[in-house]
């Protein structure tokens, strides 16, 4: 509870704190960042806060320093001059992480935003993207359709960038079928911490091709990426099955029918789905892969009896992604910034929650002091590709997850309140499984959480700390959730 006390006396600082009043590291900064880049210091009369740009609003940025480098060479130098100085260093790609870039590091990171380095080419002979580290996925969708209607697999909210989002995983709805988005990385640009450029991949630099496949944050900054790509999914439905209101019965029995299918181990991995739980309604909804006649012949419909059912067809990948980014805005604003906290929690097939925790959790929603109306728990079916992959094979390590839990509340008016806070504390404590470790999204940035990296990383924690003991033992990449060096 002290970490929860802590984070809420934060809440009352300024974004943008920190007199930038240390001379070398402004005329390194300046002096790296004479062609074209920029570099913003608090204090300074033309730092804006929109420099910060936070995303969370309930969690305050206090960096030493913006930049925007125009270049690898540039975010080099950045490094040299932070590590030189004593001073950490975060990246920023879209900024849609959910504790902020710097996980609220109020002590002055030197953060390095990525937003020029938007570099795009497409191999047409492996099909192998080649992506600017502040790509947003957005953009992504866009320069992989025009390069030869080629896809890859990510979330489905356009201003996340796909530096944070490669990085931590990257689910979405084809990733059943396709892989996390950090699968399907075949080679990256990495920055270390003692400023040297290197490629990484399976061949090259494999303990940071390694760590940055779920970890990158503690590591180093990618500048590039490349990535293998699919051919665009063709025809897909979308469908929706509503319960609105609904007793606290009918709903737990709702979830307990859609646990009990989306856990049917030969259940088509062209099959997507999310159940979301809101004030006063159950809505479970997805994507299916496929025409409408092999949709109909899986008659999803008679799963969920007494809800109301609805689907569409579309044709085209972009239609379909465009949809899914209106959904996304929905349900988490998208890119609008607000108060909010969040947490995640994670099943595997072996310890899903029996029918009398179902209950309790369901009871306990529709009796609890939420602090707000605008929560809710969305229940996202995994599985399939992701889990085909060993837990060690990336630091990214939850490949036995077959459903994860985001759960959130948020406040339009002003700071997240205790009660809102004990909301989703409470929930989470209901549904952890007793006997298994607590496993939470690395890309769910739940920073009140007091063991953020074996909860993000679980079994790989040991061999990221050896890792970054190797790489970068001066710990020059963190955020209070890192990997700290092995010897620490
Ligand atoms: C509206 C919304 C919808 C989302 N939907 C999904 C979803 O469908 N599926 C899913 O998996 N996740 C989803 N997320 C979570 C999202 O993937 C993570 O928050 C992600 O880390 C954000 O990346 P970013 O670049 O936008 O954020 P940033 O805040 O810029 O970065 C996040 C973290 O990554 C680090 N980082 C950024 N770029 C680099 C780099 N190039 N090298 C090294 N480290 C880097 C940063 O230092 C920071 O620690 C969603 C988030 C939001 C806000
Ligand atoms: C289904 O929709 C109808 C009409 O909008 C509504 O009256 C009914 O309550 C809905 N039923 C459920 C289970 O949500
Ligand atoms: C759990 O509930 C479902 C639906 O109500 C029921 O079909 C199933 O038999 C129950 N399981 C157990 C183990 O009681
Ligand atoms: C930088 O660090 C990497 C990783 O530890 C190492 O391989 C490389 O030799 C170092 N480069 C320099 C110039 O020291």
């Amino acid at each position: 509870m002290a970490v929860v006390r802590n984070l809420m006396l934060a809440l009352g600082a300024a974004s943008v704190a920190i007199a930038g009043n240390d001379d070398k590291l402004k005329s390194c900064l300046q002096y790296a960042l004479t062609d074209s880049g920029r570099v913003a210091f608090a204090g300074d009369p033309f730092y804006q806060a929109a420099d910060v740009n936070r995303y969370n609003l309930n969690i305050p940025v206090t960096p030493a320093a913006v930049t925007f480098p125009t270049s690898s060479q540039q975010v080099a130098a950045v490094v040299k001059c932070a590590a030189d100085n004593g001073y950490h260093v975060q990246a920023k790609s879209g900024g849609h992480s959910y504790a902020n870039y710097c996980l609220g590091g109020t002590d002055g990171a030197v953060v390095v935003d990525l937003k020029n380095l938007q570099q795009f080419s497409m191999d047409s002979k492996t099909w192998h993207a080649t992506i600017g580290s502040g790509t947003l996925l957005g953009d992504v969708t866009r320069k992989l359709h025009d390069a030869g209607a080629r896809a890859m697999s990510h979330g489905t909210c356009p201003q996340v960038g796909s530096g944070g989002h490669f990085t931590i995983g990257g689910l979405g709805p084809t990733s059943r079928q396709f892989g996390a988005a950090l699968d399907h990385i075949v080679e990256a640009e990495v920055v270390l911490a003692n400023s040297s450029i290197v490629r990484a991949s399976e061949t090259e630099n494999q303990d940071v091709f390694w760590a940055i496949k779920g970890a990158a944050s503690g590591f180093g900054i990618v500048t590039e990426f490349t990535v293998r790509t699919e051919p665009e999914p063709g025809t897909a439905v979308k469908y929706e099955y509503t319960l609105k209101i609904g007793s606290t019965e009918e709903r737990a029995s709702l979830f307990k029918q859609w646990q009990a299918y989306i856990s049917n181990p030969k259940l088509t991995r062209k099959l997507a789905s999310t159940l979301t739980l809101l004030e006063d309604t159950l809505i479970i909804t997805g994507t299916f892969f496929g025409t409408e006649e092999e949709y109909e012949a899986l008659d999803i419909g008679s799963q969920f009896p007494g809800t109301n059912g609805s689907a569409i067809v579309i044709q085209d990948w972009l239609g379909l992604v465009g949809n899914w980014a209106e959904e996304a805005a929905l349900e988490l604003g998208g890119g609008i910034a607000a108060n909010f906290y969040a947490k995640s929690n994670a099943w595997t097939p072996k310890n899903l929650m029996n029918n009398e925790t179902i209950d309790k959790l369901f009871e306990y929603i529709d009796s609890a002091d939420k602090g707000t109306l605008i929560w809710f728990l969305l229940f996202d079916f995994q599985g399939g590709y992701t889990n085909d992959i060993p837990s060690d094979a990336t630091a990214y390590a939850h490949r036995d997850v077959l459903l994860w839990l985001q759960s959130y509340t948020i406040n339009l008016l002003g700071s997240v309140s205790q009660t809102q806070v004990d909301f989703l504390e409470h929930v989470n404590e209901l549904i952890t499984p007793d006997d298994y470790p607590y496993a939470a999204y690395p890309g769910y940035v739940d920073p009140l959480m007091p063991n953020g990296a074996e909860a993000y990383w679980g079994s790989n924690l040991p061999r990221l700390q050896q890792i970054k003991e190797q790489i970068d033992p001066q710990n020059v990449f963190r955020n209070p959730q890192s990997p700290l060096p092995a010897t620490n």
